[in-house]
């Protein structure tokens, strides 16, 4: 099992100082920055190009960036922002012609690649891609604003996903996004997820470190119990 990582969505920062928000997010134990891309096109809102993302690695951060393409098309941003530092690229299989073309652009600059599946995406679309996937990560809420709440049938999908995984023999992370907070984090773990982006749970509270440190010791029992 991998250790389980935790994902701030830098969506609910406060975009004013993003900079210092970045350091404090990481300094209080997030793993790596997660950092959504909406076009006002594939997704009703708009939000950061990779000058935002290359913004961040000349401030000094050095964490993974893991960028969430809400976007279509996709190939051109894949790569500005693998030339802008993203370490992590993940695009929906319905905004791009090309999956696997699409997917490759990204290994090829040096990215971990990601699909991410909408509430009511199908798995399909990973059946013969799976040697070619770092990342899955479920969409518990509908793509486009953070704030939503986590829609429960997300952890059938997890549980699905997660023994897909396995039977593939792939080392693949498998990540859920959207709604996820301390009251919901261990049973996210408990279907299967081993990446946990969180953004509203982790901006709007008032100490950075105390709610990363809540869903950490709520990983910390799932992984007990499941060892
Ligand atoms: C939604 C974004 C999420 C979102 C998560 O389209 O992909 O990353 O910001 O925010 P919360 O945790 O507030 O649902
Ligand atoms: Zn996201």
């Amino acid at each position: 099992m991998k250790p389980y990582l935790i994902a701030p969505s830098l969506l609910s920062a406060n975009f004013a100082q993003l900079g210092a928000e970045a350091e404090s997010v990481l300094q209080a134990g997030a793993d790596m920055l997660h950092l959504d891309v909406m076009d006002n096109h594939y997704v009703p809102n708009l939000t950061v190009g990779p000058l935002v993302c290359e913004a961040l690695r000349k401030h000094g951060i050095k964490a993974p960036i893991d960028v969430h393409l809400m976007t279509k098309p996709v190939d051109r941003l894949i790569v500005d922002f693998a030339h802008a530092g993203a370490t992590h690229i993940t695009f929906h299989p319905e905004a791009s012609d090309h999956i696997d073309r699409s997917l490759a652009l990204i290994r090829k600059h040096g990215c971990k690649a990601g699909l991410a599946l909408n509430p009511a995406t199908p798995l399909h679309c990973l059946e013969y891609v799976a040697d070619k996937l770092d990342l899955v990560l479920i969409m518990s809420v509908n793509p486009g604003f953070g704030g939503q709440s986590f829609i429960p049938a997300a952890l059938t999908k997890i549980r699905h996903v997660r023994q897909w995984i396995n039977e593939s023999g792939q080392d693949i992370r498998l990540a859920v996004d959207g709604g996820v907070k301390t009251e919901n984090i261990a049973q996210i773990a408990e279907a299967g997820a081993d990446m946990f982006i969180s953004g509203s749970a982790i901006f709007h509270h008032p100490n950075y470190q105390e709610v990363i440190n809540m869903m950490r010791q709520q990983l910390a029992e799932i992984r007990h119990a499941k060892t």
